[in-house]
C-alpha cells in the first residue's frame, strides 16, 4: 500500500517533465507570427515609397522654410501636397512624424518580402535596432512640431536621415545590386 502511494507522484512527475520537454524544444528558433488581423499586402520596397518616402519628404521640406507661413492650396481639402492641405503647416509635420514612427511597425511585420524575394531580415540582429532609429527619428520630429520649433525640426531631420542612411548602407546600397539587398 504505502509502495504504491509512493509510485504514483513519481509517475506523474515523469509524465510532467516529458510533457514540458515535448512543448520545450531546447534552442529550435521560434517562428514568429503576425498579431491577429495583421495582412502583408506589399513588399518592402512598396512600404518605402508609399510611406516612408512621401513622410520624410514633408519634414526634409521644412528644414529652410517655416511650416506656418506655407500658404494653404486653393482647395486644401484637395490639396496632394500635406504641407498645403488642410492637415497642413506644423500639423502636416506632426503627421509626417507619427507616419515614420507608426511605419516602424510594419518593417517588422512577418512574411514581407523584398523586392527581390528575399524576406525582410526580421530574425538579424541589428534589424530592430535600426527600425527603432526611425521610430525614435519620427518621435522627435513629433515633438518638435508639436512645440513648433525650428531648430529642434532640424535636429529631428537630421535624426531621420540618419535613421535612413543607417539602414541603407547596411540593406540596400548592396555592391552586388538589387538582388544582393535584405541579406
Ligand atoms: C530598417 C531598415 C530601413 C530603414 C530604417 C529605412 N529603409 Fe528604406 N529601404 C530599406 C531596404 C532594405 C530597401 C530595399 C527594399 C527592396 O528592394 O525591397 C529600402 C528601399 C527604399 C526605397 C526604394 C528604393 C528603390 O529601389 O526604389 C526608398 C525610397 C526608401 N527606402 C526610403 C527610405 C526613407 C526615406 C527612409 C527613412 C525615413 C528609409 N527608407 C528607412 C531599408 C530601410
Amino acid at each position: 500500500m504505502r509502495m504504491y502511494v509512493l509510485l504514483i507522484p513519481v509517475g506523474m512527475l515523469l509524465m510532467l517533465v516529458s510533457a514540458c520537454t515535448a512543448q520545450q524544444p531546447p534552442s529550435a528558433p521560434q517562428k514568429e507570427a503576425a498579431p491577429a488581423g495583421a495582412q502583408v499586402q506589399g513588399d518592402l520596397r512598396q512600404v518605402m515609397r508609399g510611406i516612408l518616402y512621401p513622410s520624410s519628404n514633408v519634414i526634409f521640406a521644412v528644414q529652410d522654410k517655416n511650416p506656418a507661413e506655407i500658404k494653404p492650396a486653393a482647395d486644401p481639402t484637395t490639396a496632394t501636397d500635406p504641407l498645403a492641405s488642410t492637415y497642413g503647416g506644423w500639423t502636416a509635420v506632426e503627421n509626417a512624424g507619427i507616419a515614420l514612427a507608426e511605419a516602424a511597425n510594419l518593417l517588422i511585420l512577418p512574411g514581407r518580402k523584398c523586392s527581390n524575394g528575399r524576406a525582410v531580415p526580421l530574425q538579424n540582429a541589428d534589424w530592430p535596432t535600426l527600425v527603432q532609429g526611425l521610430r525614435d527619428a519620427g518621435m522627435k520630429a513629433y515633438k518638435a512640431a508639436q512645440a513648433k520649433n525650428q531648430d529642434n525640426i532640424l535636429d529631428a531631420a537630421g535624426d531621420v536621415t540618419t535613421a535612413c542612411e543607417n539602414c541603407h548602407s547596411k540593406y540596400r546600397e548592396k555592391p552586388g545590386g538589387e538582388a544582393d539587398r535584405c541579406m
